[in-house]
């Protein structure tokens, strides 16, 4: 059933439908959504949209090399990379740790795409490898300690959007009127809870604030089922609200208008660094740019005449010369060891 028979549906079934599951059925709708569907190519040169670890393996060994300065003197370690997608981070992250004869107690992979699933059964080499659609599902000693990194995972999770009028937090809906579809604004019955949570002193009437109660469960669900970790996540996202929506749609490596199609679309939105710093608390966080996590975690790509070609990369990375990736990117990391 294609994602716009799915969305009607619903529609029909409830006369509106929120912004958080309209893109979540868009994204993961068992055989039509974005992420399930089955093509050639979804992430990389030839697919929707490309990523960091699919750009260069500079990435993972940044990622690697934090992680090791954080945790000197390690011997063993579990790996569990959320939403690996193709899985290119981890089989850099993999690399690294073999040449620095670092024993992996176990390769776990989060991920809910059957597409991607596939892909990844790559990794079946490893021992202790397993794949799972839920963190709660993960088992290990409490003692042990367990690095989970992921890459534009966040972004994925459907939000819903609210609206600020006359004091009261308003959920912004998608209707369907005379065959074409609209948004829409209803009283929330998480009005009072957003404006306990979020300062409602910082919005005017007018401003939209978004909030994943889905990424709150994921979150809640990680801390419960991982007791000794040590966590780090890349992906584009704020920490000063920016009060408008954050939605993005994207076919084919170009950003095209809600609505105007309905299959094989990725929708995102920016990640609310504050909220995740909010949800890992007591723990220690800490968050920079890509830029400068990438200018601190491999300096002698920086420091050296390179290539063209890695010329190439880090500026596409780092964000210089224009690209977004390395100043909207950011490195976000939570530790509790
Ligand atoms: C934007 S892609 C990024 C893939 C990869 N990390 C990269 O950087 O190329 C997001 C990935 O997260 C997965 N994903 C999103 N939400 C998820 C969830 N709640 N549980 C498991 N996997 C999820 C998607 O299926 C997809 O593989």
């Amino acid at each position: 059933m294609s994602v716009q028979i799915v969305i009607d549906k619903v529609l029909n079934a409830f006369q509106k439908i929120s912004v958080q599951d309209f893109v979540e059925i868009s994204n993961f709708n068992t055989k039509s959504g974005f992420y399930n569907l089955k093509e050639k190519s979804k992430i990389g040169k030839n697919g929707h949209f490309i990523t960091s670890p699919e750009i260069s393996s500079i990435f993972g060994k940044a990622i690697l090399n934090q992680f090791l300065e954080k945790n000197k003197n390690i011997s063993q370690v579990h790996l569990v990379e959320l939403g690996p997608g193709n899985g290119y981070l981890t089989f850099d992250i993999l690399e690294e740790l073999l040449s620095q004869n670092i024993k992996i107690l176990s390769l776990t992979l989060i991920e809910k795409s059957d597409f991607f699933k596939k892909k990844l059964e790559k990794f079946n080499y490893i021992n202790n490898f397993q794949i799972l659609s839920d963190i709660k599902e993960f088992q290990h000693k409490d003692d042990e300690l367990v690095f989970i990194y992921s890459n534009e995972f966040f972004d994925t999770f459907g939000h819903k959007q609210f609206l600020l009028e006359n004091n009261q937090f308003l959920e912004i809906v998608i209707r369907k009127k005379e065959n074409s579809y609209c948004l829409s604004k209803i009283k929330s019955a998480e009005s009072d809870f957003l404006k306990s949570e979020y300062n409602c002193s910082n919005f005017l009437d007018g401003d939209i604030l978004e909030y994943s109660p889905l990424i709150d469960y994921f979150l809640k669900d990680l801390k419960n089922t991982i007791k000794k970790f040590y966590f780090t996540t890349n992906d584009y996202g704020y920490v000063q609200y920016p009060k408008k929506s954050t939605l993005r749609a994207i076919k084919n490596k170009k950003k095209i208008s809600l609505f105007d199609e309905f299959e094989s679309v990725d929708y995102s939105f920016s990640v609310d660094f504050k909220r995740l710093s909010n949800n890992f608390l007591p723990y220690k966080t800490d968050l920079i740019s890509q830029s400068s996590f990438l200018k601190k975690y491999v300096p002698k790509y920086f420091a050296n005449d390179t290539s063209h070609e890695i010329k190439l990369i880090k500026n596409i990375l780092s964000g210089l010369e224009g690209h977004e990736m390395g100043n909207v990117f950011k490195n976000f990391t939570a530790y509790n060891i």
